[in-house]
């Protein structure tokens, strides 16, 4: 995942990444005992799919925000697991038959594959109630009310007001025919919705209040469709060894993407423009944001 030359080159994004990936995967081991009992088959499906592989980009996005406030590194880490928790019971069910069909994913089987449909449903169910289970959990915030503005904000950001609705126009886009205001809408959704509300929770535990949360909601929304238009370029032109997954998939379903409704080069230019203008957003954080900025350049020139 992380390149020799960034190593070498001591960059702050690559050791922030390295850090909170070793963080996540310990957090899920922990999450995620094996019971000694008929349930052992799905946690190691849960296993299977929550630990190793991912970019971890909404956790990391989670604590760059949360370090902007001073926030407690467990609490930060709890709260990007149980966004990360949402994330991959998404991919799971996303991946099965009857949704993108697909049989690879970080690089190993996909959980249906590895396991079997029933319990690859089953894994994602429980990773989408870990994640709430999580939210709750005193190591998170010893406030309550902090809890609950967490698990609302997730909530909102999973169900049919958010990842889940996004994916339910996905589902359908191969007959709306989508222009680019629906493509929009229907990626705002699917995979802005989780990217936003990390930021939000970030904030939320560093105890901003809404009204003060205006630049970052909005630097999360550039960052959410920048990542997109990455997503549907890389499934054009991507490396599906370095992807992990399948890809020249969209074309394929005819999906209008940002890339067939626009075309790889404007796609390509309107990242560029989404992270600058993500970028002015934080201006007035000063240098505190440099990771932000720098994960908001990854989050739109990423090769996997
Ligand atoms: C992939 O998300 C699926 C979409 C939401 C488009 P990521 O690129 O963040 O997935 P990981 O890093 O493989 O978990
Ligand atoms: C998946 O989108 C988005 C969610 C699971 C919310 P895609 O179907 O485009 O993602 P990949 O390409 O399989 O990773
Ligand atoms: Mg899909
Ligand atoms: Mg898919
Ligand atoms: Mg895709």
């Amino acid at each position: 995942m992380i390149t020799v030359a960034q190593v070498l080159a001591n960059d702050p994004l690559t050791s922030a990444f390295a850090r909170i990936q070793a963080e996540i995967d310990s957090a899920f081991d922990a999450f995620l005992p094996v019971p000694p009992d008929g349930r052992a088959r799905l946690v190691e499906a849960m296993r299977h799919a929550a630990i190793g592989g991912g970019k971890r980009v909404r956790p990391l996005l989670l604590a760059a925000t949360a370090e902007l406030f001073g926030v407690a590194r467990t609490a930060a880490v709890n709260a990007g697991c149980a966004v990360e928790a949402i994330h991959c019971y998404s991919l799971i069910h996303d991946d099965l038959p009857c949704m993108d069909d697909d049989a690879l994913r970080h690089g190993k089987p996909t959980v249906h594959k590895a396991f079997d449909e029933a319990t690859a449903v089953l894994a994602g169910d429980s990773l989408h109630a870990l994640a709430f289970d999580i939210l709750t959990q005193p190591d998170t915030s010893t406030d309550p009310f902090v809890r609950a503005e967490l698990v609302a904000c997730l909530a909102r950001a999973s169900g049919h007001e958010g990842m889940a609705g996004g994916q339910m126009m996905d589902m359908m886009a191969e007959d709306a025919a989508y222009d680019l205001a629906q493509v929009t809408r229907l990626q705002q959704l699917k995979t802005g919705a989780l990217l936003a509300a990390s930021v939000e929770m970030g904030a939320i535990l560093g105890r901003v209040p809404p009204e003060g949360r205006g630049p970052l909601r909005a630097y999360a929304r550039d960052i959410g469709l920048a990542f997109q238009i990455a997503d549907d370029l890389l499934d054009v032109e991507g490396d599906a060894g370095l992807a992990g997954k399948a890809l020249r998939k969209d074309a394929g379903a005819g999906k209008a993407t940002f890339v067939t409704l626009m075309g790889p080069d404007k796609a390509r230019q309107q990242a560029e423009m989404l992270v600058e203008q993500a970028a002015a957003h934080l201006s007035g954080f000063g240098e505190e944001a440099a990771l932000l900025q720098a994960l908001a350049r990854f989050i739109a020139e990423r090769d996997r």
